[in-house]
């Protein structure tokens, strides 16, 4: 989700950039020796989302949802990079899964050459609708991510010699996730500014996020995307922030009436992913179960310890600049007020990849969609 409360300027970052620089270059090194692929399953990784699938796309943004900065990224072969958590994030996990020889550049960075392998083009605090975490300051919204990925296309075919054709082939082998739809629900309609929750009950603004995240989907499969898996919307009613902020539901850990709401989107999104398998038949879309995933897990024997604190920040704040985190992350399913620990994305992008239940995936994993 979001960084709510902090700003923070440093007078010290250039030498610290320059120190991580260098610390990044001597773990490309050493990774050149260590890492054995084997064959990627897909050529080419597309991501969409907010923070839980950022890979730093707002670190040039004037914008309170940044998490360039330690103790970020701790557990990270490469250190702080704008991802909103100690180590990787569910897309991260995902692209191990598939074996792909790196993490997908954000958007903002990436060159010519690594677009061939796919681009991440999602932003903290962005939603499905434009005007979501508008108070947060700049965020690349689903429709600005629709027309980058628009860009990138434009550049594919370019380099296809212009052939539209080559570019469509090209596409239809990539894998694409997207991810968005918790600021939609937890900062614009039960946010600090719930504006939207005046406007429409619960029901109504589910169906209009649908309405316009189904046209958003259409878009994609316009550009040529036809290998598509959907992270629902997890249990943010459980996040620390917005357990703080509401009050737990009486006899839960979480804000029941939150997890609700999460419950309509989810299962609008199911029903919208068999819609669309029935009418893009060239297409294959699936659903992701976060929300039940995450439900299903037996915390305790998972070996996690602390399942409503935090381990950097506190439950209303994001993750607090240069101080000391948890000793042990992988106790903790929150990282910060908002975003799951690496251990908990681990098991997200696990069964995403490799369904253990029916209800995990619908219709198909990632790993069969891969292999479509
Ligand atoms: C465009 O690419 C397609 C698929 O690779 C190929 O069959 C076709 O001949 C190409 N068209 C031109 C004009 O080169
Ligand atoms: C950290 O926590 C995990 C999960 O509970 C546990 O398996 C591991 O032994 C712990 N590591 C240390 C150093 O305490």
């Amino acid at each position: 989700m979001v960084f709510l409360s902090l700003i923070f300027v440093s007078s010290s970052m250039p030498e610290l950039k320059k120190c991580w620089a260098l610390f990044v270059q001597i773990l490309l090194l050493s990774n050149l020796q260590l890492c054995a692929h084997g064959e990627p399953e897909v050529p080419c990784y597309f991501i969409f989302g907010d923070s839980l699938s950022d890979g730093g796309n707002n670190n040039g943004l004037v914008s309170l949802a940044k998490a360039n900065y330690p103790p970020n990224g701790i557990d990270f072969p490469s250190g702080p990079t704008g991802r909103f958590c100690n180590g990787r994030t569910i897309v991260d996990v995902t692209a191990d899964l598939l074996q792909l020889e790196n993490y997908i550049p954000p958007f903002a960075t990436a060159s010519d050459q690594q677009i061939l392998q796919g681009v991440n083009y999602a932003s903290g605090s962005a939603g499905i609708r434009d005007e979501t975490a508008v108070f947060l300051g700049e965020r690349i919204v689903m429709n600005q991510q629709l027309q980058n990925f628009q860009t990138t296309v434009s550049q594919i075919t370019g380099m296809q010699g212009n052939n539209e054709t080559a570019a469509m082939n090209f596409l239809s082998k990539c894998l694409f996730t997207i991810g968005i739809g918790s600021n939609d629900i937890g900062v614009n309609y039960y946010g600090p500014l719930p504006l939207s929750s005046i406007e429409y009950t619960p029901d109504q603004f589910t169906a209009l996020l649908i309405d316009q995240y189904s046209q958003q989907l259409r878009i994609l499969y316009q550009y040529g995307a036809r290998k598509l898996a959907l992270f629902g919307v997890s249990q943010i009613g459980c996040t620390p922030a917005l357990v703080a902020w509401y009050g737990a539901s009486p006899g839960s850990t979480c804000v029941d009436y939150i997890n609700d709401m999460v419950q309509l989107f989810n299962n609008r999104l199911m029903l919208l992913v068999d819609d669309l398998n029935n009418d893009l038949t060239d297409a294959k879309f699936t659903y992701i179960n976060i929300f039940e995933i995450q439900s299903s897990l037996d915390l305790a024997a998972l070996g996690f310890r602390v399942t409503d604190d935090v381990c950097c920040g506190t439950s209303l704040t994001g993750c607090i600049p240069f101080t000391t985190p948890c000793e042990n992350r992988s106790e903790y399913v929150y990282w910060d007020f908002a975003h799951p620990s690496e251990a908990t994305n681990v098991i997200f992008a696990g069964r995403a990849y490799s369904a253990q239940t029916p209800s995990d995936a619908h219709p198909i994993d990632i790993h069969t969609l891969a292999q479509l």
